[in-house]
């Protein structure tokens, strides 16, 4: 283990101890369990699920010996070690398909469930409660600036924070891909806050700049999907999303289960530095709960957009467009698009679109018109009308009422009408619905799409 470089998870069978598993690990995970009928030992909880619940995290420069029915663990000097057992609550049928074709198509129709289970956990008597995760209004109320830090869409999640916790808390925030933070040397304000959005836990960008963080002497709060995963383990606070495991590669469930919790975090913080007063507090509290119920009338007619992607699986290129708010949900639907449905897509900022990307539009581009925010509707309808002009064929998706929409698009998508910081939880649904159906009808393999994994537990 001191001469291999680069991270690793080795199980590693000696010809002459025949009985014996021996593992190992550096920087990429590796959990142990004693199952049914053995011990095992895997990358990621869902895929011992059906044989037992109870895991040990091995940690680097650890060795975990294994026979049919014990498990020893050892340090570099071969030193027994005592290692905690983690419990994971998620039930075994939370891992196989229900009924579903896809698993993702079973976790996007998990997102009320995984919001509300996120939510309940938060939200006692209509109170924000981070008790638990030792996060202090103290340290929330001398906050000089917040970082994001993630990688795909947890990324965006981030990116979506940023308008959201800015408008509610007046703090600064910033939003980085961890894959650049860690290398760009970043400045870092004293009074700050690292927030590192990861569902799995194990992303080694996300992992690397936690580290950094911490050298720096920051606190480090980790919004994580995996109890017990790296990230959850070495941050100094954890406010835990409870999506239940994610099969799909492509996040839904996890993503709005992790926008639920940036709510909750910008609704306590704003109220502890006295940015909104109770009475706003509970108005959005109220919005917050009301967003499970939300999520699944957003759900309720998938055969539309289903009928509308069997029309564009020849698209070449997709843009997706939208101001403020609306921009960050562009991201997540544009990437959902591109890694399950191989279409190319980009997300825009709609005021940017004149400064190079609308050379792109031609007769039939799809353009898809995002336009939850009220103050930047007409805004964003003139650019979609820009792009018409020249051709493109519009999709625009807004809230319910907004029906004026139908004079400018091709093609509208109503969603329920939430509080505007909380509208991405359900905009983002017909987009995910639209990649999904995408996928299906060009007859791609929606689960494991090509070149991509789950966890990037690599740099
Ligand atoms: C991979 C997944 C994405 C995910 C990203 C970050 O690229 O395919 O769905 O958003 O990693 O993963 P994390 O586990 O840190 O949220």
């Amino acid at each position: 283990m001191l001469r291999v470089r680069g991270s690793y998870a080795f199980g590693i069978l000696f010809r002459d101890i025949p009985e014996k598993l021996y593992a190992v690990r550096k920087d990429s995970p590796l959990i142990v369990g004693k199952g049914k009928t053995g011990t095992l030992i895997a990358s990621d909880v869902p895929a011992i699920l059906s044989e037992t619940r109870t895991v040990c995290y091995l940690d680097n420069m650890e060795i975990a010996e294994l026979s049919a029915d014990e498990i020893h663990f050892f340090n570099i000097d071969q030193e027994e070690l005592e290692k905690k057992e983690t419990l994971i609550t998620w039930d075994a049928q939370a891992a196989e398909k229900g009924g579903y074709a896809h698993f993702m198509l079973k976790e996007i129709h998990e997102q009320p469930k995984a919001v509300q289970d996120t939510l309940t956990v938060y939200l006692h008597d209509n109170q924000i409660d981070f008790s638990e995760s030792g996060l202090s209004d103290a340290l929330l109320k001398k906050l000089e600036r917040i970082y994001f830090v993630a990688c795909g869409s947890a990324y965006h999640v981030g990116a979506a924070g940023k308008y959201i916790l800015e408008e509610l808390t007046g703090i600064p925030v910033e939003v980085d891909l961890a894959s650049e933070f860690r290398y760009r040397n970043p400045k870092l304000l004293k009074d700050s806050l690292v927030v590192i959005i990861s569902q799995s836990g194990e992303t080694a960008d996300s992992l690397a700049a936690l580290r950094l963080a911490k050298e720096r002497g920051l606190p480090v709060l980790g919004i994580v999907n995996v109890i017990g995963s790296s990230i959850a383990r070495e941050s100094d606070y954890v406010l835990y999303t409870y999506a239940g495991p994610e099969i799909s590669v492509a996040t839904t469930k996890a993503y709005s289960a992790q926008l639920a919790v940036v709510y909750l975090l910008g609704i306590r913080c704003a109220l502890v530095r006295g940015a909104i007063n109770e009475n706003r507090c509970s108005a959005l509290v109220s919005s917050v709960k009301q967003l499970p119920q939300q999520i699944a009338k957003a759900l309720e007619d998938p055969e539309r957009i289903q009928w509308f992607a069997s029309k564009y699986i020849n698209a070449k290129d997709v843009f997706f467009i939208g101001r403020g708010l609306d921009y960050a949900i562009g991201l997540e639907g544009s990437l959902k698009m591109k890694e399950i449905s191989y279409i190319h897509s980009e997300a825009y900022a709609a005021g940017e679109l004149k400064h190079g990307t609308i050379s792109l539009i031609e007769n039939g581009t799809l353009v898809i018109g995002l336009l939850s925010q009220p103050q930047l509707y007409e805004k964003t309808m003139s650019n979609l009308m820009e792009t018409k002009s020249r051709g493109a064929y519009l999709m625009g998706v807004t809230e319910e009422g907004n029906y004026s929409i139908e004079d400018t698009v091709d093609f509208a998508v109503y969603v329920p009408k939430t509080e505007p910081l909380f509208a991405a939880s359900v905009e983002v649904i017909p987009l995910q619905l639209l990649g999904y159906y995408l996928s299906v009808s060009r007859g791609l393999d929606v689960d494991k799409p090509r070149n991509l994994a789950k966890s990037v537990t690599v740099e």
